[in-house]
């Protein structure tokens, strides 16, 4: 069987990584890829959201498979490519897809179908969405509507903040069109937890938790960041409330989902907040979270690429997944100067001595440059470690990371440490 991967990144190495352990599988391609992913797959040099130029090249090269890493190519329809195509895809369609794409569709759902989430208000006004600034209370979430590269949420500590993000998304216009209406939405206080489920429109299934840690330094300070660790399981989710997630969440979404027209096949990504009041919704995703799968996918044991099958197939009742009892922590090596303006091209050393350690190492941005491995992006490296605690997962995974070196590297020091 040919499997193609969409999408460079950490998630995609870890994707690749999984799916060349399945004995279903022949050849894989990556469309782009990067350094890592060029060991186990194929990298065709295809811009991730060139829909048709990839649906081209997946009926020229005969692709059994095609899974999608990211969501700007899910958003913007590729499965109803594929789908017109008769060829097979894992993601889905833009209709479903709009449950990452619309926080107005998502919230909307979510108050149709009374599954938890924060209270909100939805301004298309600027004005009108000054004046209900003027008597709520702070701190306060301001949510761009559409897509904005992880960067459309606002947790403003103050009025004058909120009034200011309101002003940038609304007026300035600084994520385009999709920041031109926007969400308010109230402040939920508690622990974030990752829950992920494999769904086929009907059945889902739910992965291993996880959470990732998005701040760019130690103690959760600093800028947001696309994230810089990440652990498997989150071990303060309780199966209890593990299963009111999977009963009043999950489930309750993808029937909704089905109720709407938009049936959910692929993975169903939920950000939670587990509050004083139970789980609730900060946001759905329509695809794999990063980091998270590179700390997720390493405790699957089942073949991921049978997984993928018995959900193109509508069979995923049928699966039996099961998971490692051992703790996973990612901790991911930076550029310099990320996440704010970074550097690129210095040459990484110390990959197989990391490894020697028993630490997977997946690339996130990294390029070869005349024989040599180079950073390429913001986000350089993951470097993931199991154990039999988090621990021990924890002290393998920094003694791993310790081994590799590039100019201007840094790294957080407290991934997983509580
Ligand atoms: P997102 O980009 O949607 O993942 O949101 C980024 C982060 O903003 C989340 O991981 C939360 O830490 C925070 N956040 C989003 N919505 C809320 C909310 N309603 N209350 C508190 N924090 C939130
Ligand atoms: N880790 C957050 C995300 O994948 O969106």
């Amino acid at each position: 069987m040919k499997v193609l991967v969409i999408g460079g990144g950490g998630r995609e190495h870890a994707l690749v990584w999984k799916i060349a352990q399945s004995p279903l599988v022949k050849k894989i391609y990556a469309v782009p890829g990067n350094a890592g992913i060029s060991k186990f797959a194929e990298c065709v040099e295809i811009e991730a959201g060139d829909i048709r130029e990839i649906a081209d090249f997946a009926e020229r090269e005969g692709i059994d498979i095609t899974v999608v890493g990211p969501e700007a190519p899910l958003v913007e329809g590729i499965a109803d490519e594929f789908e017109r195509r008769k060829l097979k895809i894992f993601g889905p369609n833009k209709a479903a897809a709009r449950i990452e794409g619309s926080k107005v569709f998502a919230k909307g759902l979510m108050k149709k179908y009374s599954i938890p989430t924060a209270e909100y208000e939805v301004f298309d006004d600027y004005e009108k969405a000054l004046r209900y600034l003027e008597k709520c209370h702070t701190p306060i979430v301001i949510k761009a509507e559409g897509l904005a590269a992880g960067k459309g949420v606002l947790v403003a500590r103050t009025r004058e903040e909120a009034q200011k993000a309101v002003k940038a998304m609304m007026k300035d216009g600084i994520f385009g069109e999709a920041g031109r209406r926007v969400v308010v939405e109230e402040f939920l206080e508690g622990r974030e937890v990752t829950v992920m489920a494999f769904c086929d429109g009907k059945t889902a299934k739910l992965m291993e938790s996880s959470r990732d840690y998005k701040r760019a330094f130690d103690g959760d300070e600093g800028p947001n960041t696309g994230g810089m660790g990440a652990v498997s399981p989150a071990h303060y989710l309780s199966r209890d409330v593990e299963e009111y997630v999977r009963e009043n969440i999950i489930r309750k979404t993808l029937e909704a989902m089905e109720k709407e027209g938009a049936p959910f096949r692929g993975v169903l990504y939920a950000g939670l907040m587990l509050t004083e009041k139970g789980p609730k919704v900060l946001e759905f995703n329509c695809r794999f979270g990063d980091p998270e799968t590179q700390s997720v996918l390493p405790r699957l044991n089942t073949d991921l690429v049978d997984i993928i099958i018995k959900v193109l197939e509508g069979r995923l009742s049928e699966v039996d997944i099961q998971w490692k009892e051992e703790k996973a922590v990612c901790v991911v090596l930076a550029s310099g100067g990320y996440p704010a303006t970074f550097e690129r091209g210095k040459e990484i050393s110390g990959i197989d001595a990391a490894e020697e350690e028993g630490a997977f190492v997946f690339h996130a941005g990294t390029a070869l440059k005349d024989g040599k491995l180079v950073t390429a992006g913001g986000r350089a490296l993951g470097v993931t470690a199991l154990g039999t605690t988090q621990e021990e997962a924890r002290d393998r995974a920094y003694r791993a990371a310790s081994k590799i070196s590039f100019e201007g590297m840094h790294y957080r020091k407290d991934i997983g440490s509580e």
